[in-house]
């Protein structure tokens, strides 16, 4: 017999289906509510405890730290996998195959060229523009230079969208930091890998060889693994509603670089190391950073910590916490900043402001600090996190239009005037 939820509203009973998911999570299908109760709704900002779709592409278990991508650990993928089988995975459903990986990467190369005219738009950017906005402005100016916006129904168009963006963006990432830096711009080498092309599209001297470096390339596919995606998030959700309108595939994307820009999101990763730097630039005291964050009339949170859904650990903050110690020994850096990230961690892990609240460190806690160490400016951090989670918006958007979800449009309770009369 199939469950469901009994709701009591002033001694009347409404009854709800109970929804299963493939892993037991069970949620209270409330979608009839407002038309059985003559016009009540819910009331849940922030979408604390709000499912807004069901999805097949990531599961997450905030309170075990589980993360899984199709049904595999994240751990396993981050230490086996290739970025690209993984974007395979997340957008296809299952891992290529050989054959599949080499179209896959081949039709990727084949349309990662970027129309000469953006470079006009990007060179009417001031040097002080954030990369961020210019990222999210260049992915939306792609739309001109690709009119069509995807016909859903079929296959074939949207594998074309799919290897266009996820061909163009790590040009428009390169163009992004080398037009802040004054580098000519370049459209990348069609012999190397995806990873390898981005490091070299990046960082390339126009009066030398790019020497790839094993250690950047496995760090740099790592860190895009673990950023890959990580279902109803904020970035994520905005991809969703956005398309929802039927809006393209490059305009939804890029409304999800702009949300994934602020702080509380992905701009945690610049946000951290710039805390961190603070931190040392005023004499390493973590203890006045600690209490700064537990001080309710001070605004300052200690950035990289605590997380909407994982309560106990985040799994992907684990693997990038070693990771990064591997990089900077690796590379023979000794950076200060990575002891005083450390100290935070110890510190917080036992205060209990923090244990009461289940405030761990997230993914973006040590993401900087290896980021840092391989020469990625930091202003440009949030841009590495938008090339990783690019995988995870085209997987999501695709399957929102493909299950024909209804425009997303949420409901309020109006607080303000009643009605009044304007009076001249
Ligand atoms: N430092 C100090 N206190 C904190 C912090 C923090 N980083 N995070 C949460 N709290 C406190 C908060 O003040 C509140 O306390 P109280 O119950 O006394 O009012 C309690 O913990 C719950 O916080 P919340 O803001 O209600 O939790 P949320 O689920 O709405 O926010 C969060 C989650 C990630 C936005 C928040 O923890 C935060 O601002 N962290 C710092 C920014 C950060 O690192 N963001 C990156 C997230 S992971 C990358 C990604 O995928 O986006």
């Amino acid at each position: 017999m199939s469950e469901k939820a009994t709701l009591e509203i002033n001694g009347q009973k409404y009854d709800f289906p109970i929804v299963n998911g493939s892993e037991n999570e069970k949620a209270i299908n409330i979608s009839s509510l407002r038309a059985v109760t003559g016009g009540i709704t819910t009331l849940d900002p922030g979408f604390k405890n709000t499912g807004s779709c069901q999805s097949a592409i990531t599961f997450l278990d905030g309170e075990k730290g589980i993360l899984r991508y199709r049904g595999y650990s994240i751990e396993e993928l981050a230490e086996k996998a290739d970025f690209l089988e993984v974007a395979f995975l997340l957008i296809f459903g299952d891992l290529p195959t050989e054959e599949q990986l080499l179209k896959f990467h081949k039709d990727i190369k084949d349309n990662s060229i970027v129309d000469d005219d953006i470079r006009k738009i990007l060179d009417a950017f001031p040097k002080s523009a954030h990369p961020m906005g210019v990222l999210s402005s260049l992915t939306s100016a792609l739309t001109a230079f690709n009119p069509t916006s995807v016909n859903i129904d079929s296959e074939e168009d949207m594998y074309n969208s799919v290897v266009k963006i996820l061909g163009k963006l790590p040009v428009l990432v390169a163009w992004t930091m080398r037009k802040k830096q004054g580098l000519p711009l370049d459209y990348g080498d069609n012999s190397l890998g995806y990873v390898e092309n981005v490091l070299k599209m990046m960082f390339k001297q126009p009066n030398q060889d790019y020497v790839q470096n094993p250690i950047l390339v496995n760090a740099l596919n790592k860190l895009l693994i673990l950023h890959a995606d990580h279902e109803q998030n904020c970035s994520t959700s905005t991809v969703r509603i956005v398309g929802s309108s039927h809006a393209g595939l490059f305009a939804s994307i890029s409304s999800g670089i702009s949300a994934l820009w602020g702080p509380l999101h992905g701009g945690a990763n610049q946000a951290v190391l710039e805390m961190l730097e603070a931190i040392k630039e005023d004499g390493g005291d973590t203890k006045k950073y600690m209490a700064k964050a537990k001080d309710k009339s001070d605004p300052f949170r200690l950035m990289g910590f605590g997380h909407r859904v994982y309560k106990n650990f985040d799994p992907r903050a684990k693997i990038i916490k070693v990771a990064a110690d591997e990089v900077l020994n690796d590379l023979g850096v000794e950076d200060p900043i990575l002891d005083i990230a450390k100290s935070l961690e110890k510190e917080a892990l036992a205060d209990p402001y923090f244990v009461q609240r289940k405030l761990y460190p997230n993914v973006d806690f040590y993401s900087g600090i290896i980021y840092r160490a391989m020469g990625i400016p930091v202003d440009m951090f949030t841009v590495m996190f938008a090339l990783g989670r690019l995988p995870g918006w085209i997987g999501q958007w695709q399957e929102m239009r493909l299950r024909k979800e209804p425009i997303g449009r949420p409901r309020q309770i109006y607080n303000g005037q009643t009605s009044r009369s304007f009076k001249a």
